[in-house]
């Protein structure tokens, strides 16, 4: 795995935790919430075309957690501002690959939110035997090519569009427990997001109207 993939703290630039977990389908309402967020411009990059609400539904109604797997950034609010989609594409002659495709909320843009998505899917790709990670874009994606570069993907241009390949090592004790510690961490996290929320809604029930917690 390249140095920029393997080598890159847990927390993002900015200093605030960029923790990456696994969503199930009990997420699909905010998922959902995260899609129907993004702007014209930031679909037709996620999707490869505009596309309306209407699809956006249906593409979140049948999503895979059994085969596919998706990850989701949480922010205090327990928004998902962070989506990255692992889809496991037809084994060829033994040969396995899959696709990724990611989404960060404009707000939260910037502090390596996408970069920690990709670094969890590369490193969840080892981990299940995927041999080749690919990602498909428009080339005029600056920042997701950059993001492509710094992980050492392979690049080709054709059209406007382009496929970034990256060869993936097999898996190994290392990144067996590197993917078990993040997974933790986040799952901790998430629940102290929960419970803070909480803890905040009950004391506002207390509070006289206009007053926030
Ligand atoms: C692409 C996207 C996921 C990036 O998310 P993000 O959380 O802002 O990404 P990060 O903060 O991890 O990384 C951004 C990197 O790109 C760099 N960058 C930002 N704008 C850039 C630009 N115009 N040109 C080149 N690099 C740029 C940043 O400096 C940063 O680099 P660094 O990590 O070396 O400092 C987000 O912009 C997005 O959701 N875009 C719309 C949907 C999309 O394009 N999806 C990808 C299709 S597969």
């Amino acid at each position: 795995m390249p140095a920029a993939v393997a080598a890159r703290p847990l927390y993002a630039a900015s200093g605030s935790p960029a923790l990456v977990r696994e969503l199930t389908s009990n997420d699909r309402d905010r998922l959902l919430q995260h899609f129907l967020a993004l702007a014209e411009d930031d679909r037709l990059l996620r999707f490869g075309q505009i596309v309306p609400d209407h699809v956006i539904d249906n593409y979140v109604r049948m999503i895979d957690f059994v085969r596919d797997t998706v990850f989701g950034v949480f922010n205090n609010q327990l928004q998902i501002v962070g989506v990255g989609h692992l889809a496991y594409l037809p084994a060829e002659d033994k040969e396995r690959t899959a696709e990724f495709g990611v989404s960060v909320l404009e707000n939260a843009r910037g502090k390596g939110i996408g970069s920690k998505l990709f670094e969890r899917a590369a490193i969840r790709s080892r981990n299940t035997h995927v041999s080749t990670l690919y990602m498909h874009c428009l080339s005029r994606n600056a920042t997701m090519m950059h993001i492509a570069r710094k992980a050492g993907m392979k690049i080709e241009y054709t059209h406007g569009e382009a496929d970034a390949y990256l060869t993936l090592p097999p898996a190994d004790q290392s990144s067996i427990l590197s993917e078990m510690l993040q997974e933790q961490a986040a799952v901790f996290d998430y629940a102290l997001k929960r419970q803070a929320r909480q803890a905040s809604k009950i004391i506002e029930s207390f509070l006289p109207p206009g007053i926030a917690a």
